[in-house]
């Protein structure tokens, strides 16, 4: 059978990116242009700025991607782009310059869900990788644990009530002044900790719910800040970072492992910015082990925005007869598997 290459375009939150992958698993190039450092001035994403950055290097970014693929246009078989979750204007970027492309060039065009293309990193990881298997997305936008019955087919089995993983460290991080973005720095500093030094409350829900809530262990350290201040102690941030982490963590990690007996199966998935994550990686491996689960992480480049995971999850849409038309739009709040 003859080759798929897909050139990959992803601007839905601060990283404009494009790839060329090959048969959804193999990559030849993955260019990334991170406007971190813009957005740390505000000490988060500011969306009129990441739209204007986008446009700014989107060509650029695709060039650089065919050409260190060492392919032109005329060898790409189809465009996948992401067209929602994410900032309306920042999606609108990236699709706009696919749109054209696709048009000017007569190459099919395939809306991706960049939660989808997240999952899908995994298959960039391990070539062998086969659906069905649970998925736990972990985010700046999104936590949910996904059981993925077959390609382009998900059952949401539970998430987050309110703040995303991702969000919490980002917020917790501002809060012991840390910055922009948190969570590699807490999973730093953490390091440095005791994590057992403060005890943070675990979300409390109904014993068989695989939800998770964020918001009340970024309250809580809030309100042990503020306590500490009042009474004029010093706070020990590596401390406070490592205790915090290990109550995201551990939640994490017990609902996946209750997925994956729920659905009987033996491989779970992690994806997303927060895979990234060392300590994650650690207990999950761990309980993993314990319990003769296989753990999948992508590498850590693969874990944060980019867009050969998009480009993995456009060509399993592809083979399956799936294209866009030229209306497609942006849809900020796409959910996984609605089209
Ligand atoms: O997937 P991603 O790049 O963008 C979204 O789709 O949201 O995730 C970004 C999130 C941010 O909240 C960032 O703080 C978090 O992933 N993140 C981490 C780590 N690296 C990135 N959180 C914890 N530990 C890390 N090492
Ligand atoms: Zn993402």
């Amino acid at each position: 059978m003859k080759d798929i290459k897909i050139l990959a375009i992803e601007s839905s939150c601060d990283e404009t990116a494009a790839a060329v992958v090959v048969n959804g698993r193999e990559v030849l190039s993955n260019v990334i242009a991170s406007q971190i450092d813009i957005h740390t001035k505000f000490g988060g994403v500011v969306p009129e700025v990441a739209s204007r950055k986008h446009v700014e290097v989107i060509g650029a970014v695709v060039n650089e991607a065919l050409e260190e693929a060492g392919v032109s246009l005329k060898d790409i078989d189809a465009i996948g782009v992401t067209y929602g979750p994410g900032l309306v204007g920042a999606l609108l970027v990236g699709l706009q310059y696919a749109k054209g492309l696709s048009f000017s060039r007569n190459i099919p065009l395939i809306g991706v869900n960049h939660i989808e293309g997240h999952i899908s990193a995994n298959f960039i990881q391990y070539k062998e990788l086969k659906p069905p298997f649970v998925c736990l997305v972990v985010s700046g936008g999104h936590t949910t644990i996904v059981y993925m019955k077959s390609y382009g087919e998900f059952e949401v089995m539970g998430q987050t009530m309110d703040d995303a993983a991702g969000e919490a460290y980002d917020k917790v991080a501002r809060a012991i002044g840390l910055g922009y973005p948190g969570g590699p720095k807490i999973d730093k500093l953490a390091r440095e900790g005791n994590e057992d030094a403060i005890k943070f409350p675990r979300a409390n829900f109904h014993r068989e719910s695989l939800d998770f809530s964020f918001s009340g262990i970024k309250s809580a350290v809030l309100n042990y800040l503020n306590g500490m201040e009042m009474k004029g102690f010093e706070v020990n941030k590596a401390d406070i970072a490592a205790s915090f982490q290990k109550a995201v963590v551990s939640v994490l990690v017990d609902n996946a492992i209750k997925a994956c007996k729920q659905k009987g199966v033996d491989k779970i998935a992690i994806a997303g910015g927060v895979a990234a994550n060392s300590c994650l990686r650690e207990t999950m491996m761990l309980r993993g082990e314990k319990e003769g689960i296989e753990v999948l992480f992508p590498t850590p480049i693969l874990c944060t925005d980019n867009a050969a995971m998009i480009g993995s999850a456009a060509y399993f849409e592809f083979i399956n007869g799936k294209s866009a038309s030229l209306n497609l739009n942006a849809v900020p709040n796409l959910k996984l598997g609605e089209r």
